[in-house]
């Protein structure tokens, strides 16, 4: 993808300070933290993690950085699910909701501290029952329940590693992680409520399991969600319900180290192989609970947050598990989709829950806004005290709607960049010190240090330049599962010294950071991440395809859309129906999510004398700009019936 350009950035003039109120009872309404960890930067995350996380044992060393191989709180033994549960109970908050959890049909549970407790001590013993056991890995995929939150900590009890696996993809998708990460169980459901009606899940892990595709799998549990029918493989399936009838619950937690892995999350890099994301127990920990605290404002005695994301991402890892959790707060956890049955169902939940920090992506604000503002309306929102937003950088329009409409002008927006890799923020506004600009995301929070630099390594103080992370920070990735070499030269190499995770922004002339998205071959389609290569070698594994170029054309609701040009393979006839059902071979190939807008079929691609593609003529085309310089192109011709082709696609 192109670099940023000095043109992708829009001066922005509107600032937003924290409303007086807000300030004077906010966790921070100063420079003080920011202060402290530019000071002395392990010794800030010391304190917070001495302060926010309990340790069975203390930790002798804050940090040993070896580049790229990080160990923070060395020597600190902890367990997770004790941080979570166990020691909120013993301060006598055992009573308080962990999560109102709301089903798309309109069925509710409500689950206390004391409860979530019991559930996760008797899965783990279920897990144990199979013979799991610390060090092991196992996959999770399943719709948002609360036995899905239930499963990683049952995990983090024992001291298995978890692999959440989106719901939406595809059994090709549970195969490979399964296989990269020799999973030893899957945790699933039959299904989930999606859209109003069930939406299978274990069949396609069926599927993923046929003829021995996944060898190390040995045993799937299955939730009854949603009462379809299954097949059970006998020595194989259990269920939930009948295994949890038995447990016991009593399960003492493991006593994990510091450094001992946590989970697996896989994500797009540039490859077509997704990159199994290493995040470890204690720098984790720590940084996802203080990031929860201070960017929300939590309150935790008071407040009732949602982050309205999928477990399946980090986002929901970080932001709907661990950090809500560790805090000892109340949440909401929702399992369907924002327009069913109606498109006001997130303010319904909003206001009968009495929510004060709503966590969302700028997708969905942008679609908000199209479904009208009347929607919102109908709702009393006015306990919202901080609203976030992730994923994606957050045009100012959007910024401005969600500040008046949803925040009624006076609540706080902390814009929130990070990634699967760093675990937990890095650039956010605090919301009762700083003062935002719509579509910037400030600056770096206190404890970690980012930079933009130039093509050679160079700080940039003002202009455009790619982001980059100077110093470690406790919740960083420790790794790609199985391929430490990939890690350094991914992230590691391009700017020595230097996290580099390919993005690229702009610092304004009062330090204000504008994150303008990625510079390298990754998609980033409603928030969520997808490579080119991953979308091509999917197309290009349908029998009629010979040849395929993906790129990302800008779309006014997901931010990106995945448009597929295809060369046909001889004897096939380009036709409309085609173009749908390699369309839709895409879905079944990588899910729902990777399903291209467009797929184009063209005679030709155009490519330099060298025989590169060039993807920015593509995606001029799918963006439908004047093309630029077009004289490196060895057949000048080509672009020409394509855009013909693209422009008939369009008009379809
Ligand atoms: O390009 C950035 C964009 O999302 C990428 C990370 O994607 P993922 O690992 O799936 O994690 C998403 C949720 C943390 C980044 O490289 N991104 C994320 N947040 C922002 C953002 N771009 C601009 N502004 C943000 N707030």
């Amino acid at each position: 993808m192109s670099e940023p350009t000095i043109e992708d950035y829009y001066v922005e003039d509107r600032t937003f300070a924290p409303p007086a109120d807000f300030a004077a009872s906010a966790l921070c309404c100063d420079q003080s933290l920011w202060d402290e960890a530019n000071a002395d930067f392990e010794a800030f995350w010391a304190r917070q993690a001495r302060e926010l996380v309990t340790w069975s044992k203390d930790f002798h060393t804050t940090l040993e950085w070896d580049l790229p191989n990080a160990k923070w709180f060395v020597g600190g033994q902890l367990n997770i699910s004790e941080n979570c549960l166990d020691r909120h109970i013993a301060a006598g908050k055992g009573d308080r909701v962990a999560y109102h959890w709301e089903g798309e049909p309109g069925d509710t549970r409500t689950i206390t501290y004391a409860e979530l407790h019991e559930e996760v001590c008797k899965f783990a013993n279920v897990l144990k029952g199979l013979g799991l056991k610390k060090g092991d890995r196992i996959a999770i995929y399943m719709p948002m329940i609360p036995e899905l939150a239930i499963t990683m900590l049952a995990c983090t009890r024992i001291g298995v590693a978890h692999s959440v696996i989106f719901g939406g993809f595809s059994p090709d998708a549970i195969v490979d992680r399964c296989v990269d990460a020799e999973a030893r169980a899957i945790v699933t459901a039959d299904a989930g409520f999606r859209r109003g009606a069930p939406s299978a899940l274990k069949v396609n892990v069926d599927t993923a399991l046929d003829d021995n595709k996944a060898p190390s799998v040995e045993h799937v549990v299955v939730v009854n969600r949603c009462d379809t029918d299954v097949t059970m493989a006998e020595g194989r399936d259990i269920w939930w319900h009948e295994a949890m009838a038995e447990a016991s619950a009593d399960c003492a937690p493991e006593p994990m180290d510091s450094e001992d892995l946590l989970y697996l999350l896989y994500t797009s890099g540039t490859t077509a192989k997704p990159k199994g994301i290493m995040h470890t127990t204690g720098g984790y920990l720590t940084q996802v609970a203080f990031t929860h605290k201070y960017v929300f404002d939590l309150q935790p005695d008071t407040d009732v947050y949602w982050c309205a994301a999928d477990i399946g991402w980090v986002t929901g890892h970080s932001y709907i598990v661990y950090g809500p959790l560790t805090n000892g707060c109340t949440s909401v956890m929702y399992e369907g989709t924002p327009d069913t049955p109606a498109r006001d169902r997130l303010w319904d939940i909003a206001e009968r829950y009495g929510v004060t920090q709503l966590y969302t992506a700028p997708t969905a604000i942008r679609t908000f806004m199209k479904w009208g503002h009347e929607e919102v309306a109908k709702h009393d929102l006015s306990k919202l005290r901080v609203l976030g937003t992730v994923g994606e950088p957050i045009n100012p329009e959007a910024w401005m709607w969600y500040h008046e409409h949803i925040g009624g002008g006076n609540t706080p927006i902390v814009d929130t960049w990070w990634q699967t890799e760093t675990g937990g923020h890095m650039i956010s506004p605090l919301p009762g010190a700083s003062t935002t600009k719509p579509g910037s995301a400030n600056g770096a929070i206190p404890g970690v240090f980012a930079e933009l630099v130039d093509d050679n390594g160079n700080v940039v103080t003002e202009g455009g330049g790619y982001l980059t992370i100077a110093k470690p920070w406790p919740s960083m990735l420790r790794g790609i599962w199985g391929d430490p070499e990939r890690f350094h030269e991914t992230y590691w190499s391009r700017f020595p010294g230097r996290y580099f995770a390919g993005d690229g922004a702009k610092i304004d002339n009062g330090g204000y950071l504008w994150v303008l998205g990625r510079v390298d071959d990754v998609m980033n389609i409603s928030g969520h991440r997808i490579s080119t290569a991953e979308v091509e070698s999917a197309l290009v594994d349908h029998q009629a395809v010979a040849e395929a170029a993906v790129v990302g054309a800008t779309d006014d609701t997901t931010g990106q859309a995945i448009v597929g040009y295809v060369i046909l393979r001889g004897t096939h006839e380009a036709s409309d129906e085609l173009g749908e059902e390699i369309r839709q071979h895409v879905a079944t190939k990588l899910g729902a999510i990777a399903r291209p807008r467009a797929v184009v079929l063209v005679p030709d691609l155009p490519k330099t004398r060298s025989g590169k593609i060039m993807r920015r003529l593509l995606r001029d085309v799918a963006e439908g700009r004047v093309l630029g310089d077009t004289t490196t192109l060895a057949d000048e011709s080509v672009v020409e019936e394509i855009k013909t082709r693209a422009a008939a696609s369009d008009e379809d």
